[in-house]
């Protein structure tokens, strides 16, 4: 791995894991530690992360999470850690902006974290996958959350059963991005 866009074209949501492989504490927290440096509107840090990575506790929080229609993302449930990322108040000031602009800046805010935390994953070698389709009131139970917590992502943590890295699909860059042109004298 040489080059962060090397490391982009790496990263790859991974839904089979290795549940033999523990992944050491400090890999998790350099992970954290790279969310947690991550820039946000006004500075606000609207973000809260809770590890889960105890067994017991995470297959509680799997068979919560991922029940009933949610059941596409139990593939999670073999991933050593769960990540559950809670989405919390902007600075009033980054509300007001918000507000303005009709853009909810902290879920901009949590999306930049969340994302610096899977590519320092992506760093470490480890597999990851973000986690949008779940039962999050059954989180909130199974966690002890108050009512109040906004349970927005989870993020799936662990080795990759196979090392393969699949062809990305995406859109052709003519049909993402652009020059403008110049201005109009
Ligand atoms: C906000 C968000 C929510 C997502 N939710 C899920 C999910 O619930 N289940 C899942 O398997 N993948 C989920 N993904 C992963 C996407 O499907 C995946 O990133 C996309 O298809 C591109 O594939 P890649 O990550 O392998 O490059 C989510 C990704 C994001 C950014």
């Amino acid at each position: 791995m040489n080059t962060f866009l090397e490391l982009v074209r790496q990263r790859q949501s991974v839904r089979r894991y290795d549940p033999t492989r523990p992944v050491a504490r400090a890999a998790i927290e350099r992970c954290l530690e790279a969310a947690r440096l991550a820039p946000s509107a006004c500075n606000s840090q609207p973000w809260q992360f809770i590890v889960v990575a105890e067994p017991a506790a995470k297959n509680r929080l799997a068979a919560a999470a991922f029940g009933g229609v949610f059941a596409t993302n139990k593939f999670a449930a073999v991933a050593p850690v769960l990540i559950v990322v809670l989405r919390e108040k902007s600075t009033f000031t980054a509300q007001l902006g918000g507000w303005v602009r009709g853009l909810p800046y902290n879920l901009i805010d949590l999306g930049i974290a969340c994302e610096h935390l899977v590519l320092q994953a992506a760093e470490e070698g480890l597999g990851t996958c973000w986690l949008g389709w779940f039962d999050g009131r059954a989180v909130r139970k199974a966690l002890n959350l108050p009512r109040s917590a906004q349970p927005d992502i989870i993020i799936a943590l662990g080795y990759a059963a196979s090392g393969d890295v699949r062809a990305k699909n995406r859109k052709p860059p003519a049909e993402v991005w652009r020059y403008a042109p110049p201005a109009a004298k």
